[in-house]
């Protein structure tokens, strides 16, 4: 009796050994899985707050303001920028097939032409300004028209020059003008693949001078988004020249492209090269100016031979 009374004893501490590891064992796994339950819980947190900052981030930035990308910066020389883009259905029902952009894209390019040549055309755009400008805030000189802004309307330098007896333009200042616009003509040729005599320059390629007088006729907006191809008809490719520097001579006045994800904006370099198809995968204005004056070429080229113009000269 004894015996089994002891072992009955002895049995029951076993038993409640093994109660206990039993306890032990499941209070392990409740810590264990506390402490997976903590990790979860942090894991999701790291995802949420890994989602949440970036978008809170983006949000504010879009409520301070619209997305602009700089393309082309004042303050960096560009030796070749390109920036693809997918082209519009404008030139879908067009002859021209060895002109015609068949790929679109926007290019800058600094080594193009020169500082010095640049600052000589800025020196030709200021000689025949003198003889005119506008009322507003913007003025073109048209060397092949002979197109000059004066007060709110247009006048013809060269008859203005004829009745004043004034000889203000040189030969070279037309060899150089020259020179400048074939460069240009021939990079557009290459960066798209056109037989240089397929594509011709066109009407109207200009001087322009901005300031910040306020507009006074429709000829003075030049901040409304538009498109090259629709407001001049002719044009196949724009390119730009530009004379004076952002942020040196001016400011305001950045070239912004309009695109849906975030507009692009190339800042004027004296010098600088800017060319793109005038379809309306390039809509763009020119930011208002703040302060200074901006002058730049616009030199236009269409695959159309009916709209070529010559060159102008003495
Ligand atoms: C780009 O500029 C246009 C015209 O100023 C503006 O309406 C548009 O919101 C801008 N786009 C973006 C994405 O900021």
């Amino acid at each position: 009796m004894s015996k089994g009374n002891s072992l009955h004893k002895r049995r029951g501490t076993a038993d409640s050994e093994k109660k206990q590891i039993k306890n032990r064992i499941n209070d392990a796994r409740l810590v264990e899985q506390g402490s997976l339950w903590r990790r979860g819980a942090l894991i999701t947190c790291l995802l949420v707050v890994s989602a949440v900052v970036p978008w809170v981030v983006i949000m504010f930035f879009r409520s301070t303001g619209d997305q602009i990308t700089t393309f082309a910066s004042a303050d960096n020389i560009v030796k070749r920028a390109v920036q693809e883009i997918l082209c519009s259905k404008d030139y879908d029902n067009e002859e021209f097939s060895e002109c015609k952009p068949k790929h679109c894209r926007r290019v800058v390019m600094d080594n193009l032409v020169s500082e010095e040549e640049a600052a000589y055309l800025l020196g030709i755009a200021k000689k025949g300004l003198q003889f005119g400008g506008s009322s507003g805030g913007a003025s073109i000189l048209d060397l092949h028209s002979g197109a000059l802004s004066k007060g709110d309307k247009f006048v013809n330098i060269y008859q203005v020059l004829d009745e004043m007896h004034e000889n203000v333009f040189t030969k070279n200042d037309f060899d150089i003008y020259r020179e400048v616009k074939n460069k240009i003509h021939q990079a557009i040729a290459k960066e798209f693949k056109i037989p240089l005599s397929k594509l011709y320059l066109t009407k109207p390629t200009f001087f322009s001078r901005m300031n910040t007088i306020e507009a006074k006729t429709m000829h003075d907006e030049y901040w409304h988004p538009h498109v090259d191809k629709v407001t001049y008809g002719s044009f196949h490719y724009t390119s730009l020249l530009y004379l004076s520097t952002y942020g040196r001579d001016f400011s305001g006045g950045r070239f912004i492209f309009v695109d849906t994800d975030s507009n692009k904006t190339v800042e004027p370099r004296i010098g600088r090269v800017s060319f793109f198809t005038s379809g309306s995968e390039n809509v763009h204005y020119v930011e208002k100016l703040e302060d200074g004056v901006r002058y730049a070429i616009t030199i236009s080229f269409t695959c159309d031979p009916q709209k070529a113009i010559d060159d102008p000269g003495i």
